[in-house]
């Protein structure tokens, strides 16, 4: 078959939001993870899409890890970002390391696609991607291509359509 495009992407957001859930699950069955424990530092995962052949720095949402991120700008080429949709008190925290991304010199002036996942959708208090758009500003972004989806990692769901999104913006 025809070779797949390979695609660097940043899986960011804060710690306990998902990031690894997600990525888990977007793995092939037999390459999947049985427990998922807190990032220390970051991993580098792979998964395959129809067209691509994404290599995934998942990297750990701890504070004292944050500072590692972007150090890995330059080779992302897509930025998958994470929030913990229930966790209605550091939504400020997610926005603030939203804005300093958004504004690193690294990243400000690219064209770079961002997936936000709201994540923990099935949780009763989960607010809704649209309220967590609303609080994350994310009309704000015009340079950039953004998608939000509502998602449950743990179940899978919400999934394909976001990496579908992303990559129609890459290939
Ligand atoms: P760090 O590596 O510390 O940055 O965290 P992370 O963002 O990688 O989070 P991780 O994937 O480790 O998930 C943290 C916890 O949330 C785990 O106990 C997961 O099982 C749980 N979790 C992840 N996604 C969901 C979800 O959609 N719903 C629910 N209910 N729990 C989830
Ligand atoms: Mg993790």
């Amino acid at each position: 078959g025809l070779k797949k495009k390979d695609v660097n992407v940043l899986c960011l957001g804060l710690d306990n939001s998902g990031k690894t859930s997600i990525i888990n699950q977007l793995k092939p069955s037999n390459a999947q993870a049985q427990d998922i424990v807190p990032t220390i530092g970051f991993n580098i995962e792979k998964f395959k899409t129809s067209s691509l052949s994404f290599t995934v720095f998942d990297m750990s949402g701890q504070g004292r890890y944050r500072n590692l991120w972007e150090h890995y700008y330059k080779e992302g080429q897509a930025i998958i970002f994470v929030i913990d949709s229930s966790d209605k008190l550091r939504m400020v925290v997610a926005k603030e390391e939203l804005d300093t991304l958004l504004n690193h010199p690294d990243i400000k002036h690219r064209r770079i696609p961002i997936l936000f996942f709201a994540n923990k959708m099935d949780l009763r208090d989960a607010l809704s991607s649209v309220k967590v758009s609303q609080l994350l500003c994310l009309e704000n972004i015009k340079d950039k291509p953004w998608h939000i989806c509502a998602s449950n990692a743990v179940q899978g769901e919400g999934l394909q359509e976001g990496v579908d999104w992303l990559q129609d913006q890459i290939k």
